[in-house]
């Protein structure tokens, strides 16, 4: 997180007045990568899912969040110290003080268990009073005055679900179809103590994936029918056991630990969109909620969590199986119908939902995390090269003889051909490379005297620190095929002994 600061990846919001709890900007560096994130999921359900996406309003009207089930059920219980007066959820105070989990109690079966098991207020130990719910939504007005009653999206999901009609229309009658959406979601945290893991404004991916119930199959299932999944199943939670299963997507499907293919199709593909991040796949793990942890759509979720150094597991994707909820308490609300025929079937289909939701802020933490990297005295953030914000660093050697003039001539010639190039000319070049390092550059081009004589400079490998020297002619295709992958750098010039 020094790094992350220092070096303008993320910032504490409103810093200059003190900051708020639960709100981060992204710096310079930050907003390239996380942009880039957001590139990489398009790329997977966009592109490669085929999936189509849409941009509604953060603002809801209370009536699209009532149908939702949001006004009523996105609460959380509340209790209150009778001596100091402060406010604490419920479920988070007894897990601390007991190691009980009672989410999902009754606000009866709450007040029952703090009694008998002497909950008490842990900032002044004074006795806790009646459970109430407090509404995780910001609330707001639309126009003038107290009567149109709105709230900040808590999920881009429901833009989703209030356009099905046109959106089934686009799709032509085809299932199963997705639609995505990517922005912000808004949730007034209670107490936010988790940096940039538990914010109240945040950046969601949300896919919506609509079926027919009768034909929950994913047309591309073979393609990952043996893939590997670890699965933290809920009767293992519920009994205590961290017992993780490992199975093949086919295996979760056929031992019905999973509801059904698309569910297992979407659990591997969010397991290979965190890879091509840069996660490890030993630090992700598929967890299911416990029937008491669910939100009140699903009736069945499967957190993927990433294993991080700081804050342990971190939930940075959920998987629901929505039902027809949503779509059926919309048609009930809004009086209209949601049905679609299905010509082939010659039936009326009131489809399903498999929700994959992605948080980006997440992962990006979870990422930086894992590429950080120390070898000696020399840190560096090995970032996977083509998602790295700055992709190539120009400097040259020294700030005179004409290298600074060549050096700026090859920056300017690699942005014209697309690549996210910086200059650099500020310090020695030991510094110079030691800050590409640490925002992860992945390869430096050094401009030195030799070029000036034969047209030749050396890239610079941020994990190996190994040079080579190349001719500048073809330094463009010779960088492209390094950062995608395509070939190493000791294939591409001759080694620069130091
Ligand atoms: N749409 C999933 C969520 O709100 O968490």
């Amino acid at each position: 997180m020094e790094l992350a600061k220092r070096r303008g990846f993320i910032w504490p919001s409103f810093e200059i007045y003190g900051g708020v709890g639960g709100f981060y900007d992204f710096g310079p560096l930050g907003t390239i990568l996380k942009n880039k994130i957001i590139q990489k999921w398009r790329e997977f359900y966009v592109i490669g899912e085929g999936f189509f996406e849409i941009d509604s309003p953060s603002v809801m009207p209370e009536e699209v969040l009532k149908a939702s089930g949001h006004v009523d059920h996105f609460v959380d219980a509340m209790v209150e110290c009778k001596k100091c007066g402060t406010a604490f959820r419920t479920a988070d105070l007894a897990r601390e003080q007991t190691g009980k989990d009672i989410e999902g109690m009754s606000k009866e079966e709450m007040e029952q268990f703090i009694g008998k098991n002497r909950v008490r207020c842990p900032d002044c130990g004074g006795e806790l009073g009646k459970i109430f719910d407090f509404n995780a939504m910001f609330r707001t007005t639309i126009g003038p005055g107290s009567k149109r009653v709105a709230y900040l999206r808590p999920e881009t999901a429901q833009g989703i679900f209030i356009d099905f009609k046109r959106l089934q229309r686009y799709a032509r009658g085809k299932l199963p179809f997705g639609v995505v959406q990517i922005g912000k979601g808004y949730r007034n945290e209670i107490s936010p103590r988790q940096g940039v893991i538990r914010l109240r404004e945040f950046t969601m991916a949300e896919a919506e994936v609509f079926f027919d119930p009768e034909d929950p199959h994913h047309p591309k299932f073979s393609n990952c029918a043996d893939e590997k999944i670890r699965l933290w199943r809920a009767e293992d939670e519920v009994e205590g056991r961290e017992k993780l299963t490992e199975v093949t997507a086919e295996q979760a499907v056929k031992k019905k630990f999973v509801c059904n293919e698309l569910m297992a199709y979407y659990l591997v593909l969010t397991k290979k969109f965190l890879c091509e991040l840069g996660i490890p796949e030993n630090a992700i793990r598929f967890r299911e909620q416990t029937p008491g942890q669910r939100a009140h759509y699903s009736s069945e979720t499967w957190d993927a969590e990433v294993d991080t150094a700081r804050f342990g597991w971190v939930e940075v994707t959920g998987l629901a199986y929505r039902t027809d909820y949503d779509l059926s308490r919309h048609a009930e609300f809004s009086k209209e119908d949601l049905t679609i025929f299905r010509a082939d079937k010659k039936r009326k289909v009131l489809c399903h939902v498999i929700e994959p939701s992605y948080g980006i802020d997440r992962p990006l933490y979870c990422m930086l995390e894992h590429a950080y990297t120390t070898d000696g005295k020399r840190k560096y953030l090995r970032l996977k090269k083509e998602l790295a914000p700055i992709e190539v660093g120009v400097f040259p050697h020294l700030n005179r003889d004409g290298m600074p003039e060549k050096a700026l001539e090859v920056h300017r010639s690699l942005k014209s051909k697309g690549f996210m190039s910086e200059y650099d000319d500020a310090g020695s070049i030991g510094r110079r490379y030691a800050r590409a390092d640490e925002i992860g550059i992945p390869y430096c081009v050094t401009i030195d005297h030799q070029t000036l004589k034969d047209g030749t400079a050396t890239i610079r490998d941020r994990d190996t620190a190994a040079q080579v020297r190349v001719a500048l002619a073809e330094l463009p295709s010779i960088l492209r095929s390094l950062i995608c992958g395509e070939v190493q750098l000791g294939e591409v010039g001759e080694p620069v002994k130091k």
